[in-house]
């Protein structure tokens, strides 16, 4: 029924006309938390720039993420240059060919090995990303919460058990692709679902309020306070070495405060002092940046844009060309920033 829907209904993606596990989980990994109409382009640009497995684990961290910039969690771009460099280490070159040893390389959790192993060599094995918890719990009408131990089980359980074995790479395209097009999140299809005669939740009128979820993710506010500080035709900037959000994107220095902050608040900060040295500094603007909303921090940014006699590179920030600005991969907040008609 499903791979009936998936000839008529499927996407044709550059990633489903290839079994190379290479092509394949790179697009895996970057669709992780990105959409395809976006992770399409990316997917295109890294095929072109590595096109096999060598070429990536032979690249610089930098221009990795240089590549990735835009996409937003960058841990997956480190973790995919590491995992490329396991499978020359560890494997000769050769990407691994067991579920097992796919899950072990960085930053390849269950679903991800299930979508390669399945997908580059046809293993019986379901993936569970959302759209597969969306379906089942409304096909079964399934109460468990999906962010549970219990649910999570139950739900790898029962994905397993309906995959079809006859042609399990393509049935896991087709269901992530029915989530996405068909038994969508708010507005699922419903009217014209082939599933529709089979749906208990649909019967019980409890779509909407499937999949259930716990949901107790805390958000997190920040505050964070750039010094867009420049001398001539040169800038600040720092690299963010710490682990944490955007770690190896470079960025102005800035200060971070666990509250809102203002310029009398920041000017009592020695690193402020430090940056800024002796020499009579103008503030030429202050900008509110929009807020920036990840997936459990919410950042409140401010950047002041500064000019000073000259540059004193100081806690961990040193001075560029201003014009190579744009080699250097930076959070989704500062490019748009710089990209801006009304930035100096
Ligand atoms: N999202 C994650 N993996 C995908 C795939 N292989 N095709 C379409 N969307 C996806």
């Amino acid at each position: 029924m499903l791979l009936d829907w998936y000839a008529r209904e499927g996407r044709d993606l550059p990633w489903r006309r290839t079994h190379d596990p290479y092509r394949i989980w790179l697009s895996e990994v970057i669709l992780q938390q990105t959409r395809v109409a976006q992770g399409l382009a990316y997917y295109e640009r890294f095929t072109a720039r590595f096109p096999d497995v060598a070429s990536l684990a032979a690249a610089s961290e930098d221009e990795v993420l240089r590549l990735w910039q835009g996409l937003g969690y960058y841990s997956r771009a480190r973790n995919l240059l590491a995992a490329a460099r396991e499978v020359v280490e560890r494997f000769g070159g050769e990407f691994p060919r067991r579920l097992d040893e796919v899950r072990s390389l960085r930053g390849v959790g269950d679903y991800t090995a299930a979508a390669i192993c399945s997908a580059a060599y046809d293993e019986p094995c379901a993936v569970v990303d959302g759209n597969v918890y969306r379906l089942l719990s409304r096909l079964f009408d399934i109460d468990l919460a999906i962010d549970s131990t219990a649910g999570r089980r139950a739900f790898a359980r029962l994905a397993q058990e309906q995959l079809d074995r006859s042609a399990p790479g393509r049935y896991n395209q087709a269901i992530m692709d029915f989530g996405a097009l068909q038994c969508i999140p708010s507005t699922p299809r419903c009217e014209d679902c082939p599933l529709a005669d089979r749906c208990l939740a649909l019967a019980a009128g409890t779509v909407a309020e499937r999949p259930v979820k716990q949901g107790r993710t805390r958000l997190r506010d920040r505050w964070f306070h750039y010094l867009h500080i420049t001398s001539g035709d040169r800038t600040l900037l720092r690299r963010r070495e710490e682990r944490d959000i955007w770690q190896g994107l470079y960025e102005f220095p800035m200060i971070e405060t666990a509250a809102p902050a203002d310029l009398p608040d920041l000017l009592a900060e020695p690193r402020l002092v430090e940056l800024l040295g002796t020499a009579p500094w103008r503030l030429l603007r202050t900008v509110a940046l929009p807020l920036h909303q990840l997936s459990h921090q919410r950042i409140h940014a401010r950047l002041y844009r500064i000019e000073t006699p000259s540059l004193t590179p100081a806690a961990e920030a040193f001075a560029i060309p201003t014009v190579t600005l744009g080699d250097h991969a930076l959070p989704r907040l500062l490019d748009r920033y710089l990209s801006s008609p009304e930035t100096i």
